[in-house]
């Protein structure tokens, strides 16, 4: 396994939201890094994002242009698997939260890799294990999950599936270091450690809102200003997207039982198409 210091090329796969934030930390590490996915206005869009980021970042006071400029130019985006993973020291994955998809992209991506690549997935809750199951080498595989939004979060939840390497970990709280991210390191139980106590506190806050208990302003304001949470659970499940959060919940209702049953008002919006930011609408309007 490459030392955090040697990793010179990342393959992110998925330039959604998540991956294209991974892949903007990466490039902001010095890491050569290739953004790959199947959708060509999904890499567009990503780009755009990185670049849209980036230029925050100068505005704020927190890159030289020159270093924005420096990391953009890392930036490679491409819909080509095996170019994208041939020359990768780490490839993380941020696909959709579906086992299946994937299972067959590790697949897929094992035939490409070098032998010592660092094999990650940025699932929120999927089994480390279950993701593993038919890779030859699952040794070198583990969980990376970063935060929304992926530049600006501070920690790395880094998920030990029992068939992890010791090696590997260590290298990934390295990597992650490297990125600007504090690690913690969690087993591989259903959820892991974050997003089973978000998701616990953002269902209940719909449940709330399903049963008239208050707004969903005054609900968040209930846990901004009385809990000093940086943004309030609704708020933030717009954030997170409603169709990422009812995926989690109802793999957490499987797995964990009764108490993570997603509300009838999180699949009737989700069904609607009010997914929060990213579609306009969610507990709150949402304009550019
Ligand atoms: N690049 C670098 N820095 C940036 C930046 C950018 N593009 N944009 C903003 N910043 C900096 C700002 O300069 C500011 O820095 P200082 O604190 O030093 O001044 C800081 O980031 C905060 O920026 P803003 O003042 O513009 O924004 P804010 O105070 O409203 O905070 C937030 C925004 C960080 C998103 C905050 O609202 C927050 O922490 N929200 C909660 C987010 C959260 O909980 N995410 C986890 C979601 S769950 C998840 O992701 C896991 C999953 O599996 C689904």
């Amino acid at each position: 396994m490459a030392d955090a210091a040697d990793v010179e090329r990342a393959a992110v796969l998925g330039a959604g939201t998540m991956g294209h934030g991974i892949a903007q930390v990466c490039a902001q590490a010095g890491i050569d890094v290739v953004l790959y996915d199947v959708d060509d206005a999904a890499l567009q869009r990503g780009l755009a994002g990185i670049k849209k980021s980036l230029e925050k970042a100068v505005e704020k006071g927190k890159a030289r242009r020159d270093e924005a400029e420096a990391a953009l130019r890392r930036v490679t985006v491409l819909k080509d698997l095996d170019a994208a993973c041939r020359r990768a020291d780490v490839v993380v994955e941020a696909v959709p939260e579906k086992l299946e998809l994937k299972r067959k992209l590790f697949a897929e991506v094992e035939r490409h890799v070098a032998p010592e690549a660092m094999l990650a997935s940025n699932t929120s809750s999927l089994s480390i294990e279950r993701l593993a199951e038919g890779l030859a080498r699952p040794e070198r595989f583990l969980g990376l999950h970063f935060f929304n939004p992926v530049p600006l979060m501070p920690l790395l939840e880094i998920v030990v599936g029992p068939r992890t390497g010791a090696g590997v970990v260590v290298a990934a709280a390295a990597l992650g270091r490297r990125l600007g991210k504090e690690p913690i390191v969690v087993q591989d139980a259903p959820g892991f450690a974050s997003s089973r106590l978000g998701l616990a506190l953002g269902l209940e806050a719909i449940r709330m809102v399903e049963e008239g208990v208050a707004s969903a302003t005054d609900i968040d304001k209930a846990m901004e200003l009385g809990y000093r949470h940086p943004m309030g659970p609704l708020k933030l499940t717009d954030l997170v997207g409603l169709d990422v959060r009812l995926g989690i919940a109802e793999y957490l209702h499987q797995t964990l039982g009764e108490r993570f049953r997603p509300p009838e008002l999180l699949r009737r919006m989700v069904g609607e198409g009010k997914l929060g930011k990213k579609s306009g609408q969610g507990f709150y309007e949402w304009t550019e």
